[in-house]
């Protein structure tokens, strides 16, 4: 989300007269957006502004002004810290407030400005759309925003404290930005929200609609062939979201539904509303509509109170489940929630040896899937050039990184090819000649286990 904030602060602002540049010694105006979701996010941000420090003092040198910003989840927690720790900072400012940056911008030029309240408008409405010629340029995929915060308060989470109440953009406001995306050529939206399958924003007649009633609606927009969604949250799954993934072509086949735990204990403490049986039967309504879904997960280790035991409930329902990738953290503990003041805590090398074998386990089921992907046949969104010559890069349908030999001219197409091998990092396929053949769909997918090539590294 923070890059999807990122770009909107770019749309602000080149109104404003400002443009984006990838050299920082030449940037007149820094903005840092921070995540705090994990400890040492302030730290890392005093030590960038150690850096920063110096290349202002050297642009000064040559009579340029720099003006140095902090925008974000940091912000938003240790605003009041960082403007005292660092007088290099010029303005901080939330993640609720940055449609304000225009009018921060002029105030910082005579003082230093500090916003991290949550305002009561929608900054989405003030926010101007990114230029057609903007959009093109961000490429072939794009995010969109449609709910933030979070009203769950698992225990370990400091983003309702950040981020605030969830809070859902009506439909119609969605659909204007979708529209506008995909009249710049983006082909592929994925849907974004701290808990985005709480989605619950008022449709045309003004009634609440679901995650799942948006993405039908989105579905209908021309040329927009991929849609995806993340995170969500295991309680948020209602029928009418596992039906678009039955009914829907567009929506692929990829789910990331984070259960952090697989011991009912800890998913209690965690405050996670769930046990493991209710995820595991959730995982089976999923798999019963769209078979060939490929899931992704969380996980924490080191959870204040978590046992051996507990941790191997952990590696059962992953090897229960069967992954095709995860994103696996030590427990951090973070100011303000529940979780910090628990007894209990697990030491760190305890933690750090089971995130290790959490680790290898997932990299084997990862390995495992690609590896069967091998000889079938599946569309690859070609984005754009590959680092070997001759070569174009993309996504598969279940969101793996695919080389493919190809011209050019074909980035932009949603191309049918078929799995030749597989790098640890990525597949790589040929292409199939256009056939109209309806059984090459995004997302079908006609496995050959009888030979699979061994597996290669094609990786540059
Ligand atoms: N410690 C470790 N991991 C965390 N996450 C969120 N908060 C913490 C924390 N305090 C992880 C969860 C979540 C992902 C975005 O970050 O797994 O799903
Ligand atoms: Fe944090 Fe996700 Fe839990 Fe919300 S549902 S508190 S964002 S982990």
């Amino acid at each position: 989300m923070n890059v999807y904030d990122s770009s909107r602060m770019v749309d602000a602002l080149e109104p404003e007269g400002f443009i984006q540049t990838d050299k920082i010694e030449n940037a007149d105006l820094i903005l840092l957006n921070t995540c705090h979701i994990r400890e040492k996010a302030s730290e890392k941000v005093f030590s960038e502004l150690g850096r920063l420090k110096k290349l202002r003092q050297r642009r000064a040198e040559s009579g340029k002004k720099t003006m140095i910003g902090i925008a974000g989840c940091v912000a938003q927690a240790e605003g009041d810290e960082i403007m005292a720790r660092a007088p290099v900072v010029d303005l901080v400012f939330g993640p609720q407030s940055y449609h304000r940056l225009p009018q921060m911008v002029v105030r910082a030029e005579s003082e230093r400005v500090i916003d991290t309240d949550f305002p009561e408008e929608d900054k989405f409405e003030y926010l101007p759309a990114a230029s057609k010629q903007t959009t093109i340029a961000r490429g072939l995929t794009a995010f969109l925003t449609v709910q933030e915060g979070c009203d769950k308060f698992c225990s370990f989470c400091v983003v309702p404290y950040t981020r605030g109440n969830e809070v859902s953009r009506p439909m119609a406001q969605i659909i204007a930005e979708a529209q506008n995306l995909a009249a710049a050529g983006v082909r592929e939206i994925t849907l974004l929200g701290q808990n985005v399958n709480a989605y619950h924003g008022p449709d045309a007649g003004g009634n609440d609609a679901g995650l799942g009633a948006l993405l039908f609606e989105l579905a209908k927009i021309g040329g927009l062939e991929r849609l995806r969604y993340t995170t969500s949250h295991p309680r948020d799954m209602d029928d009418e979201l596992i039906a678009a993934h039955r009914d829907l072509k567009e929506l692929m086949p990829y789910l990331h539904l984070p259960v952090q735990s697989g011991s009912d204990r800890i998913l209690k403490s965690m405050n996670r509303g769930h046990t493991r049986d209710d995820y595991l039967g959730l995982v089976e309504r999923i798999r019963t509509a769209r078979p060939d879904i490929a899931l992704s997960g969380d996980f924490i280790v080191g959870f204040p109170g978590e046992t051996d035991a507990d941790f191997a409930a952990t590696i059962s329902l992953i090897k229960e489940v069967g992954y095709a990738s995860a994103f696996s953290f030590k427990y951090s503990p973070r100011p303000g929630t529940p979780g910090a003041l628990m007894d209990d805590q697990v030491e760190e090398k305890i933690a750090s040896q089971r995130l290790i074998s959490l680790q290898e386990l997932i990299k084997e089921q990862q390995t495992d899937f690609n590896r069967h992907c091998v000889g079938s046949k599946m569309d690859v969104l070609l984005e754009r050039k590959g680092r070997k010559q001759g070569q174009l890069a993309g996504r598969s349908p279940f969101l793996q990184a695919v080389h493919v030999d190809a011209p050019a001219e074909m980035i932009g197409a949603i191309a049918p090819l078929v799995v030749k091998s597989v790098g640890p990092n990525s597949l790589y396929g040929q292409l199939l000649a256009k056939t109209g053949d309806e059984s090459v769909m995004a997302g079908s997918i006609e496995r050959n286990d009888s030979a699979p090539e061994p597996a290669r590294n094609l990786q540059a």
